[in-house]
């Protein structure tokens, strides 16, 4: 392990790998993405959600990915995303709402879809972003539970991950698509909750761009995806494949980098779809490195 007086912790953020072993579209990019990862030694990786196609409709999906992280050199801690375990009713685009039984099957074949990690001398805290304003009894307990995180922190700086992001830069209260953002009453009372404790940053996926903005003392950073680039014309960041190389140190400073390893694959969504509307419903796509992780497993 680094030394944290001297270099800092390291850590890696991942998003939107979009696996499948089915509609293995983007199964390549994970294996560049990490093997230039794995010459990192990383002190730990967080995955901001999005791990399969659809994972919601196909469990076999989220048995396919959590083979994949296994790939990985580092610890990973994981966090779900729409494709994974559905959207929050009232703004599923894809018609798949989050329900507890599409929890359990993320948390029986991953593991707990909120966190909390002791980083050297900083707490990180991963949210579910999927169940804030579903209703659900697992929003309130996340909550109270994140309340008594902030409550108990003793100092130490926080830094907060999640899927979906809290908002556009410079857009904060602006009518936004709620399926874009976490949704806006929840949205409003979790983002001054994390202000008013002064986390150090608060870092989402789910755009597929990067982005790096301070709110107050507040960093917000948008990891790029290493599935596909976003298409989407609204909003600020940049549209990019790749990760963020993070360096965490025991006063709470950090350094963050966007990098873009060699050897990936720019894909069109609209190619991949056919006459799809959404991925989920595209035709299969086959890729040799599906059985490169099913033999490494
Ligand atoms: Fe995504
Ligand atoms: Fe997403």
């Amino acid at each position: 392990m680094v030394d944290p007086a001297s270099k800092g912790l390291r850590l890696v953020q991942i998003s939107d790998t979009h696996l499948s072993d089915r509609q293995a579209f983007f199964v390549d990019n994970y294996l560049a993405a990490m093997k230039c990862i794995n010459r990192l030694s990383a002190d730990l990786v967080v995955h901001t959600g999005d791990l399969t196609v659809n994972g919601v409709a196909r469990p076999a999906d989220i048995a396919f990915a959590a083979s994949a992280h296994r790939m990985s050199a580092s610890r990973m801690c994981v966090l779900p995303g729409n494709h994974d375990v559905g959207e929050e009713p009232g703004f599923a685009m894809m018609d798949q709402p989050v329900t507890i039984e599409r929890l359990k099957v993320y948390r029986d074949l991953i593991g707990p879809d909120w966190w909390a990690e002791d980083f050297g001398g900083w707490r990180l805290l991963g949210l579910n972003s999927q169940i804030l304003g579903t209703g659900l009894a697992d929003e309130a307990a996340q909550l109270a539970w994140l309340a008594d995180q902030l409550d108990r922190t003793s100092g130490r700086p926080v830094g907060v991950f999640l899927h979906k992001p809290l908002f556009f830069a410079r857009q904060i209260a602006a009518g936004v698509p709620g399926s874009i953002f976490v949704p806006s009453g929840t949205r409003a009372r979790l983002l001054s909750r994390l202000l008013r404790a002064g986390v150090r940053f608060v870092a989402s996926g789910h755009l597929h761009k990067y982005l790096d903005v301070r709110f107050g003392q507040t960093r917000f950073i948008w990891a790029p995806a290493t599935a596909y680039r976003s298409g989407l014309r609204v909003g600020t960041g940049a549209p990019m494949l790749g990760y963020l190389d993070y360096r965490l140190f025991e006063d709470g400073a950090f350094t963050v980098r966007a990098i873009h390893p060699p050897g990936m694959v720019v894909r069109k969504l609209s190619r991949l779809k056919g006459n799809s509307t959404f991925l989920k419903d595209a035709p299969d796509f086959a890729c040799d490195g599906v059985e490169a992780i099913q033999a490494f497993n």
